[in-house]
């Protein structure tokens, strides 16, 4: 495995590749990410891992100079998992000139995190962008645990016509239920507890949906309920939306998606989870 820094040695290193699958990620990287490159391993001939803590897609109160950057750590885990060739650039490769070009996929970016972290989802469509066109994959990888980022990609392909095949990754969880997530590591032993909550919320959510609720606010409540009994938990937000563009639903229709965004101190955590609402059991037999 060979990393490179500049856009210049990773064309020449891709010069005679076939069939690239492409990783990106900001590093730090867990069992979550390795799930991705190994999938991109079983796929396809070359696989290319970016890394890369993109300033564009953080707001200005946001972790961007604290975000954990374990360069060594990192190289090991993709050569472990099999990746041919790691992509790792300073911030003046990606950006030599002020960024002026942004790609905004509107609507889907504006509920949910896109509320809470406006400019985000731009940020983020744009850097992609630039890695789809700097290594030009015929696959790239993204994990459903950032889903509205997943189906901003999507959106992002299909509308631009981007010659590349994006694939959703489900969500790898720690044996309690918490999302791997780079950010776990800023948690101390207390919050690390609380944490688990998060998950245990979606889950209550989607099992009343499963055993017929269609009242949005009732299976809303059963999940905020588990989330106020943690103190050290604050919900940003927690909604029911549609599986395609992530808004909002007023009404259980067959499948939805929740997710949530939570702090714990100092840390924003966040999850989602698929239910499809099938109907309720109905027995035919007579009484
Ligand atoms: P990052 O947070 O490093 O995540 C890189 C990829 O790993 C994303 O596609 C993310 O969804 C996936 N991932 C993270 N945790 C996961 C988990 N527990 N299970 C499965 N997949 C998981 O997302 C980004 O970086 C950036 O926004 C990026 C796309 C690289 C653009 O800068």
């Amino acid at each position: 495995m060979r990393a490179v820094h500049t856009v210049s040695d990773l064309r020449k290193a891709l010069e005679s590749a076939e069939l690239i699958g492409l990783v990106p990620t900001m590093g730090a990287l867990h069992a979550g990410h390795e799930n991705l490159i190994e999938m991109a391993r079983r796929e396809c001939t070359t696989v290319v891992v970016s890394i890369f803590v993109n300033p564009i897609q953080f707001g200005p109160s946001e972790d961007y100079a604290r975000y954990p950057r374990p360069l060594e750590q990192d190289l090991e885990a993709c050569a472990r998992r099999g990746a041919d060739l790691v992509f790792a650039p300073p911030v003046e490769e990606m950006y030599p000139l002020p960024q002026l070009t942004f790609v905004e996929v509107t609507r889907i970016s504006e509920h949910l995190c896109g509320k809470f972290r406006p400019g985000h989802f731009r940020g983020v469509a744009t850097v992609v962008l630039k890695l789809l066109n700097i290594v030009q994959p015929q696959r790239a990888y993204f994990g459903e645990k950032d889903m509205q980022q997943l189906q901003v990609i999507r959106r992002m392909a299909l509308d631009l016509n981007l010659p590349v095949t994006i694939v959703g990754v489900p969500t790898v969880r720690e044996a309690d239920g918490l999302a791997l997530s780079s950010r776990n590591k800023y948690l101390s032993v207390e919050e690390r507890r609380a944490a688990p909550a998060l998950y245990q919320a979606l889950q209550a959510a989607v099992r009343g949906i499963r055993e017929g609720e269609r009242d949005v606010t009732k299976a809303r409540t059963a999940a905020l309920e588990i989330l106020e009994k943690q103190p050290l938990i604050r919900v940003e937000y927690l909604e029911i939306v549609d599986p395609d563009e992530l808004a909002p639903v007023s009404t259980i229709g067959r499948s939805v998606r929740i997710a949530a965004a939570i702090w714990i101190g100092r840390t924003r955590l966040i999850d989602n989870v698929f239910v499809k609402a099938t109907a309720p059991q109905v027995s035919t037999r007579a009484k």
